[in-house]
């Protein structure tokens, strides 16, 4: 019985425009993967963790990670976010010994508390084959078409904002992904086969490092002591 963590992080940083990948953007003078990572490691419910990281960059990523030893391996990752994951799910496919949870985990979302791991892997050990943290909304949310106008107020009330880290069984994720089709979360490619995905409570510490104001985010949690070094 072991679980994997798949962590995407080959992505660009775009939105953040830090002029380097995201993942080596410095958060509190520590690369933002490293941050991740640790979170991963200091869960205590991880024993492998396979990084999918900017293809031309492997060398700084190894070298960013390289205090974490052999629990964490690095892949290249590819053009989207659901090719970074199914790069990754192949190299965990090359072991010997199968996991018996696979859980998908933003770099981005690198001060993730331990008990939302906990939590995932829980579930999915329970016999849920697709388990996601999610929120609540907090503001009102209405539709509005390309001229601005408002065309109505969605109920907010079974609205959820989803986080990861998500966890699987690892044949429902293998099979999601063999099923192809590229979404912003590895959970949506299970409910495109039609099979169950279940929600359980996030964490707003698991926010995703998106924007430059996230970097004042991360900044300042880290300095408080609200979320772990
Ligand atoms: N990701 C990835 N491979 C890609 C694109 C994204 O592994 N080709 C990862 C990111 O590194 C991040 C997670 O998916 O950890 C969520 O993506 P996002 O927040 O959109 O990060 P970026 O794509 O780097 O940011 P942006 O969209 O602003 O360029
Ligand atoms: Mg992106």
């Amino acid at each position: 019985m072991s679980v994997v963590a798949l962590v995407p992080a080959a992505g660009r940083g775009e939105r953040l425009g830090s002029g380097l990948p995201k993942a080596f953007v410095p958060i509190c003078g520590e690369p933002l993967l490293r941050h991740a990572v640790r979170g991963i490691v200091r869960s205590g419910c991880v024993d492998l963790v396979v990084v999918a990281a900017p293809a031309a960059d492997l060398g700084t990523a190894s070298a960013v990670l390289a205090e974490f030893g052999d629990a964490v391996r690095v892949v290249g990752g590819g053009a989207t976010r659901t090719a970074s994951v199914r790069l990754a799910l192949d190299a965990v496919q090359e072991l010997d010994a199968g996991p018996d949870v696979v859980l998908v985990h933003d770099a981005a979302r690198a001060f993730t508390p331990a008990a939302v791991f906990q939590a995932v892997v829980r579930a999915v050990r329970a016999g849920a084959g697709a388990v996601i943290p999610v929120l609540p909304l907090v503001d009102t949310v209405k539709r509005v078409d390309d001229a601005g106008r408002v065309l109505d107020t969605v109920d907010r009330a079974t609205l959820r904002s989803v986080q990861t880290p998500q966890g699987f069984a690892p044949d429902v994720l293998r099979r999601a992904h063999a099923a192809g089709g590229d979404l912003t979360d590895d959970a949506g490619l299970v409910e495109a086969l039609g099979l169950p995905v279940l929600a359980v409570p996030g964490d707003p510490l698991a926010f995703k490092v998106t924007t430059p104001f996230d970097l004042v985010l991360a900044e300042g949690v880290l300095r408080a002591g609200v979320a772990a070094p």
